[in-house]
């Protein structure tokens, strides 16, 4: 019998249609550095899980997408991600929420956000690389928020730095402890299999490259059968993987879900090695839907009353209707189609007649979502995000951060004559979170400020495709902006009476501090004691 049979049902067993309101959520997201290995871990997550029928599809599709519009060929061009997707399948009972994430640094923002709707992480690492810079911020955004880590290392059929050296690096550069589940017998050219500690099974790979290798299973690291199943040269991996077997640390569930410790496992995602045990141990052990933090009280799962929040929104999904899609996650209740829900921010109620669910094959409304479930809501502009909506009136979902700029360009618009058009484009786009935008107390320009150059690139394609106005960006003297938290009015008044040429109000209406560098913000907070400078501010 295969692992595959073993452990998990089939890839083809039955998958039930979405919308089965009774099966448990697990929702989670992937987080990596550039190149290593999610989207390709994604489709195979997928498939193993019934919701693609190959491999390849997923990627396939976006191509296809992304020909569709300007912006989304940036993407193509730089063969990045720029947009989050949500994917659901359903598998061993189970209803798995996967939130894809932009890997790119230019869009860190977008990321931060959806790992607030995540219950759980898979974090991939290269075997090869190991740690990279863009996995460990990501990795300090769930450790901020107490999202339990599950670590899989890809790319096992390289060569690829040793497991032990790996199991250290995570335990020194993220402070985490680890415990690993499976452990690879050789990586690269001299990859012989990989072991399941969970499992107490061998996956063995092809002799010379030919066939598509064996699990054996019930067989022990230190047995005859192991040893002799393996070529002369894998005596040493042997001796590894005893050591292993006896010296790491076991798997503590607790551990896990207060996110002091993660498991790992190793695999090949190209090579659909290692996925099947990923798979199961999502099932197996990734948190159910967790309480929200919330004003006035953190917000249970089995609250009856429906809420969730929104923290994605995206323009344009289909070319042919210049519509908006604000992601939005089910914190509590079953919300149902044609419901209404009221908005917190402008006290409105909305209905939502027609919620989407983002399958990995096609769009499908929605007549139920549960706690943790993502649904995607229409709109021409009435949401926004970090806004909560809900059937109390009293409720706001908080801990979604708004981060301040790394970079400040004045917006040069070609034809003068459009400045009320621009002014409507600029405003759709802060409001889908793309940009921050800041309106100089003195003077008519305006501002935008970005995470990341990308991003630039981004707002002009968009601009001259969903407006039809072609716009230019200026440098302007000010690296940062920091918002400025006054204790009363007097405070905020005499402050812009005295800086009032580097002060401006963002896309909220909320006080912004224009600064020139890190010097004069230094001295400012020295001379400005009672008054708060504050390089992330949350949607409320
Ligand atoms: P990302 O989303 O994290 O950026 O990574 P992606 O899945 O796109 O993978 C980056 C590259 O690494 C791809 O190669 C992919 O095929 C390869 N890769 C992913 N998993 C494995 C693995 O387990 N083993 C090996 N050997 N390679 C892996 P590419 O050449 O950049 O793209 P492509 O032409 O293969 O699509």
């Amino acid at each position: 019998m295969s692992l595959e049979t073993q452990t998990l049902p089939p890839k083809n067993a039955s998958v039930k249609a979405a919308g089965d309101a009774s099966l448990p959520r697990r929702t989670f997201a992937i987080i990596s550095h550039p190149d290593a290995g999610k989207t390709t871990l994604t489709e195979k997550l997928l498939h193993a899980g019934g919701a693609v029928r190959e491999a390849g599809e997923v990627r396939a599709k976006g191509d296809r997408r992304r020909a569709k519009s300007d912006w989304m060929a940036i993407e193509q061009q730089r063969g990045i991600s720029v947009t989050s997707s949500v994917m659901t399948f359903e598998f061993d009972g189970i209803r798995f929420n996967l939130l894809d994430t932009p890997g790119h640094e230019d869009f860190s923002e977008d990321t931060y956000r959806t790992l607030t709707a995540v219950d759980c992480a898979v974090m991939v690492i290269d075997a090869a690389k190991g740690i990279e810079s863009q996995t460990l911020k990501l990795f300090e955004v769930c450790r901020l928020r107490g999202i339990p880590i599950v670590t899989f290392i890809n790319k096992i059929d390289r060569e690829g730095v040793s497991p032990f050296e790996l199991l250290d690096e995570i335990a020194e550069k993220l402070a985490l402890d680890t415990a690993p589940m499976s452990w690879p017998i050789g990586m690269g050219g001299l990859f012989e299999g990989l072991y399941s500690f969970e499992h107490d099974c061998a996956f063995l790979a092809p002799q010379r490259g030919s066939g598509a290798g064996q699990t054996v299973e019930g067989i022990a690291p230190d047995s005859a059968e192991l040893r002799s199943a393996l070529t002369d040269s894998a005596a040493p991996l042997l001796e590894d993987l005893i050591l292993a077997a006896e010296a790491c640390p076991a798997f503590d569930r607790e551990a896990f879900a207060a996110g002091d410790l993660t498991p790992v496992y190793f695999g090949s995602a190209l090579k659909e090695i290692g996925v099947d045990h990923l798979l199961a141990a999502l099932a197996r052990y990734a948190p159910s839907p967790q309480p929200q933090p919330a004003d006035p009280a953190p917000v249970q799962p089995d609250d009856d009353k429906v809420s969730g929040f929104i923290f994605k929104m995206q323009a344009n999904m289909d070319p042919n209707h210049r519509d908006r899609i604000a992601f939005m996650r089910v914190c509590s209740g079953t919300l149902t189609r044609g419901m209404r829900l009221g908005n917190s921010r402008t006290g409105k109620a909305m209905g939502l007649h027609n919620p989407i669910f983002f399958l990995a094959r096609d769009r499908a409304v929605v007549d139920e979502a549960q706690p943790g479930d993502i649904v995607g809501i229409p709109n021409h502009g009435t949401l926004r995000v970090g806004d909560t909506l809900s059937e109390r009136s009293d409720l706001f979902f908080t801990g979604l951060p708004d981060f301040a700029p790394e970079l400040l360009r004045r917006v040069r618009l070609e034809d003068p004559m459009k400045a009320k058009q621009m002014r409507r484009a600029l405003i759709d786009l802060a409001e889908e979170g793309i940009a921050r935008l800041f309106r100089p107390l003195l003077g008519s320009d305006w501002i935008v400020g970005v995470v990341g150059a990308l991003q630039l690139q981004v707002i002009a394609s968009r601009i001259e495709a969903e407006y039809g106005l072609s716009v230019g960006f200026d440098m302007v003297p000010y690296e940062t902006a920091r918002w400025i938290g006054a204790p009363d009015e007097a405070s905020r008044k005499a402050f812009i009476a005295r800086e009032r040429a580097s002060v401006a109000e963002d896309e909220d209406g909320a006080l912004v501090f224009l600064a020139r560098n890190a010097w004069q913000l230094q001295r400012l907070e020295e001379e400005c004691p009672d008054l708060k400078f504050l390089a992330v501010k949350e949607r409320q």
